[in-house]
């Protein structure tokens, strides 16, 4: 039997020396007293529960971590159930009202909300670094015309773990820091030239007198004028995305981020896996689904068949559901508001009124009620990248910029802590055992 007791961390008022689990192995009829700490056992204390000495250990098998937390982290609080986001304590809500993206990111990364002075170094530092060399300019021209510019971020961020070898040394605090910055500054450097790229458009230059956001509106739409002067309203909006998209704890592109990142390869090449996680359907790609799911309804009095389906199994109400809320996503309500000041400037966007009619069925029906859907950040957040023109190949593109900063601040704490090694589930192995080769000619 076990000896070891809980040392700390009872939740909700229990008493410390009844802060274990005891588990009595059936098989054996021998008890372990397992320690309970934040309300979570260790998957490793399992470990000595065995048969016999041949025995490996008792493991648990969570495929798709559904209830496995991979680390201790202090960036990003969701409670699902109540619909609450904060990052570093503060809530999204306060965040999205009163903030600018690179405070955001400031916050995140660093842990506490910047003073002007470091915010304004902070945005310099940013700001001077987002040109790239031209062999990445280069190197993306080498696309072919129609590349999607998921794949062409993909690849380009990853490519610039070339540029920078020195990124390499990741246990070197001060080149760490240069490469946080070149990201941040980077990345929408990356994605417009991405989207300039498949319009066939030449690329454009960062205009370091604009704001980040500002900066990146020009990248994409400035043609010959001298100057290009964003709309404000349309800058603060997708300042206030990139803000809603900035972290969402262990979601799949952030533990991509984290367990290519525990390998302790340079971060570019970290976050190029973040990138592709989140190019999939079921992560960054669902706003994409969501525009070409409004589409394909074309009308509302499309709706109704189209919720049968839904429901019959045969589709997804893209834009519907989530892993941890099982509420309204608060990020979905913010960007509802966030849309109506795009469509003050830009005109309403004419599948709106079916994206609103689908969510009142929606939420009205047992189908939904029952599993807990609610609309959550991709469902509005692709009308407003239609209404500013952007086509739908680049929605995911528009949500990795915003969570670079999330990818980056868990990355470094990954990075800062002890307890993490590199990342290597177990499995539980079902195939064949010890066979006999068999020669071509004998195989049937
Ligand atoms: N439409 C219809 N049914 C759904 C949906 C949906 N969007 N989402 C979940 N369900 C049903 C699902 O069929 C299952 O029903 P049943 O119990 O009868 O089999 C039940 O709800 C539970 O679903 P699940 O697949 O076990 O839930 P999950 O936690 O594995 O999936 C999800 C989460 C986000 C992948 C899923 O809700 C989904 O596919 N949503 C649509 C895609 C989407 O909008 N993704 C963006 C997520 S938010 C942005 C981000 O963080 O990346």
């Amino acid at each position: 039997m076990s000896t070891e007791t809980a040392s700390n961390g009872a939740e909700g008022g229990v008493a410390a020396a009844s802060a274990t689990l005891t588990v009595t192995d059936n098989r054996t009829g021998r008890q372990y007293e397992i320690p309970i700490t934040d309300g979570t056992i260790r998957g490793i204390d399992l470990r000595q529960i065995r048969v016999d000495d041949e025995d490996f250990g008792l493991m648990s098998y969570d495929p798709a971590f559904m209830n496995t937390a991979s680390c201790r982290s202090a960036i990003t609080f969701i409670d699902g159930d109540k619909g609450i986001l904060e990052y570093r304590g503060y809530p999204i809500e306060q965040l999205a009202e009163q903030s600018s993206y690179l405070e955001v990111a400031y916050l995140l990364i660093h842990g506490e909300l910047p003073t002007q002075q470091q915010l304004d170094t902070w945005t310099h530092e940013i700001t001077i670094h987002t040109f790239v060399h031209e062999n990445v300019k280069e190197f993306m021209q080498g696309f072919r015309y129609d590349a999607h510019p998921m794949g062409m971020l993909l690849a380009s961020v990853g490519a610039l773990s070339t540029f920078y070898p020195e990124a390499s040394q990741i246990k070197d605090a001060e080149l760490r820091y240069q490469q946080i910055i070149r990201l941040l500054a980077k990345m929408p450097t990356l994605a417009a030239f991405a989207y300039r790229h498949n319009r066939g458009m030449p690329y454009v230059y960062p205009d370091n007198d604009l704001s980040y956001a500002g900066n990146f509106l020009g990248m994409l739409f400035k043609i010959a004028e001298l100057k290009y002067q964003p709309d404000p309203r349309i800058e603060r909006a997708l300042d206030v995305l990139f803000i809603l998209h900035a972290d969402h704890e262990q979601n799949c592109s952030t533990s991509a981020v984290r367990g290519v990142g525990s390998s302790q390869v340079d971060p570019y090449s970290a976050l190029a896996a973040g990138v592709g996680a989140l190019y999939g359907p079921l992560h960054g790609g669902a706003n994409e689904q969501v525009l070409r799911m409004l589409h394909r309804i074309e009308r509302k009095e499309n709706i109704p068949g189209f919720i049968d389906g839904v429901k019959a199994g045969d589709e997804r109400l893209m834009g519907f559901g989530h892993r941890v809320y099982k509420n309204y996503d608060p990020r979905a309500k913010i960007i509802k508001k966030a849309a109506q000041d795009v469509f003050d400037v830009m005109g309403t966007n004419p599948y709106l009124d079916i994206a609103l009619e689908l969510e009142k069925i929606a939420l009205e029906d047992e189908y939904f009620i029952e599993r807990k859907l609610y609309p959550n950040v991709d469902f509005y957040s692709g009308l407003i990248y239609e209404a500013l023109g952007m086509p739908v190949e680049m929605f995911p593109v528009l949500f990795a910029i915003g969570r670079t900063s999330g990818w980056i601040a868990q990355w470094l704490e990954m990075i800062e802590d002890g307890e993490q090694k590199i990342a290597r589930p177990r499995q539980i192995y079902t195939g064949a055992r010890t066979r006999e080769y068999v020669p071509m000619g004998s195989r049937s």
